[in-house]
């Protein structure tokens, strides 16, 4: 439909709308007590979203509850720089890979295939899979090249994931293996459309082509490899449609290997709806996004109506060493504005999800250190993955709740990870954390402590958990936690 007709829609062709919409109590906009004329309907611009769309593979299932797919891990040709063909690693072809879309409770099938020069896993980041699913070296044995294996799990929560290779990660991630996975809950609060945002970077030479990597060596890993391009859906500076007042949804994944992204929307409004693993218990207005390495945000964001016709949404730097510079801001991607909706989306509820009251007293408190050895190492509790047989295990029990003390004893950030378990941030170096919500990776600023609280639901199992920088991850801030039940002692 063209902007003018959608903006022309008539007062009875939107009662007409709106009774087939409230009959699905989806419709915000659809005022229906008071008798008084509704809001203007107005839609997203034509196309708004199709330089960020990302393909979804064919379900191979024909059972609206099952979504079965495949995909196959391969050196592709990939066109990021315009005119320029990079070899990427892919999954089913593109950067990044399909965008796997189900509802909560839905049976993900996922037959996958390696077809690259080395063996490689799938991790399901923050989706409480079994363990054996959870694609990490310490549950599956490497899927080596031209071999299959078949991930097999039912998505528990809804929110914002991702998956990506556990082996040699990263570098293949930092090659392009990274890929989204919404997973919808059917009695979602709220209406606006939304756009699946993959934030990353990638190293490339003066060719075009992919720097090594371990470009770099220790350096590369201690620092964390920033590439030299910013992507947005495997795309250089796209561009995305809104109208002002028209309110949009967008489900943000950082992808990349090290890079924090700072991020802000001139002229506009960016509401905090979820983080991690599905919605906050209520909205929070934010100046400025900072999404750490695996971060998910979910924002509904609102632009005001100016006299300009497109914005560009920054890319603002994040001090990860605490040097006291910043470096300008770069352009992440464009926002063309439409013609302006007549009336504003309503914002979201005042209260948006529901957690149960904490109760700290009597739990067990399992400290973990994250260190530096004096070698250049990085070490959990003294230990450099993988350490020795000798070294303490980590051992924690079905039903069991916890308090999680990470302690910082670096000068450096550590968005620290956990696998298996969703949980609820306490505090951040004494200060508490502004909401409740459910996350799996919790960035530990330098010198700091923060606290988590976690319950281990019945998936015993390994479970890694590590920095998300990947960089330390491979130089040995990385450790399993074995998930045993009560009675197996
Ligand atoms: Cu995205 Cu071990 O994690
Ligand atoms: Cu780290």
């Amino acid at each position: 439909m063209s902007d003018a007709k959608a903006l022309a829609w008539s007062t009875v062709r939107h009662r007409k709308w709106c009774a087939v919409v409230l009959s699905s109590a989806a419709f915000a906009g659809c005022s229906g007590d008071n008798g008084g004329p509704a809001h203007e309907l107005c839609e997203q611009p034509s196309e708004w979203k199709s330089e960020l769309e990302i393909e979804q593979p064919q379900d191979l299932d024909d059972d609206p509850n099952v979504l079965e797919v495949e995909i196959e891990a391969a050196v592709r040709e990939v066109e990021i720089l315009e005119g320029v063909l990079t070899e990427m690693w892919t999954y089913n072809g593109s950067v990044p890979g399909p965008l796997l879309r189900a509802n909560r409770g839905d049976r993900l099938i996922v037959h996958f295939t390696n077809h690259l020069p080395e063996p490689t896993t799938v991790h399901w980041h923050g989706l409480r899979v079994p363990s054996s699913m959870d694609g990490t070296e310490a549950v599956q044995n490497p899927v080596l090249p031209g071999e299959s294996f078949t991930y097999d799990f039912q998505l528990l929560d809804a929110g914002t994931f991702w998956y990506h290779p556990h082996m040699n990660s990263g570098a293949q991630v930092g090659y392009g293996l990274y890929g989204p996975l919404i997973v919808d809950d059917p009695d979602d609060p709220l209406s606006h459309e939304d756009v699946v945002v993959v934030l990353s970077d990638v190293s490339l030479d003066a060719d075009g082509q992919l720097s090594p990597g371990d470009q770099s060596g220790w350096f590369g890993d201690y620092f964390g490899r920033q590439g030299n391009v910013l992507l947005v859906n495997g795309k250089v500076e796209p561009t995305l449609r809104i109208r002002p007042s028209l309110s949009q949804r967008w489900r943000l994944i950082n992808a990349a290997r090290s890079r924090f992204f700072g991020l802000a929307v001139p002229g506009g409004e960016m509401i905090q709806i979820a983080s991690d693993a599905g919605l906050s218990d209520r909205p929070l207005s934010l100046e400025r996004l900072v999404l750490h390495p695996s971060e998910r945000a979910e924002l509904v964001v609102t632009v005001e109506e100016s006299d300009s016709t497109q914005t560009t949404v920054a890319f603002q730097d994040v001090d990860r060493f605490e040097t006291g510079r910043q470096e300008p801001d770069r352009n992440l991607f464009h926002l063309e504005l439409d013609v302006a909706c007549p009336e504003r989306s309503e914002s979201p509820p005042e209260q948006l999800a529901s957690f149960a009251p904490l109760d700290l007293n009597d739990l067990f408190v399992r400290r973990i250190v994250l260190g530096e050895t004096p070698s250049g190492d990085l070490a959990i509790n003294g230990v450099v993955f993988p350490g020795s047989a000798d070294d303490p295990a980590h051992v924690g029990y079905v039903g069991d709740t916890e308090i999680w003390e990470i302690v910082n004893e670096t000068p450096n950030h550590h968005p620290f990870h956990l696998h298996g378990f969703l949980f609820q941030v306490l505090d951040v170096g004494g200060v508490q954390w502004p909401v409740r919500q459910w996350k799996d990776t919790l960035n530990v600023p330098p010198e700091q402590t923060a606290r988590f609280i976690v319950s281990y639901d019945d998936r015993p199992g390994a479970w890694m958990f590590h920095c998300h920088i990947l960089g330390h991850a491979k130089l040995g801030m990385m450790s399993v936690l074995d998930i045993r039940e009560h009675d197996t002692d």
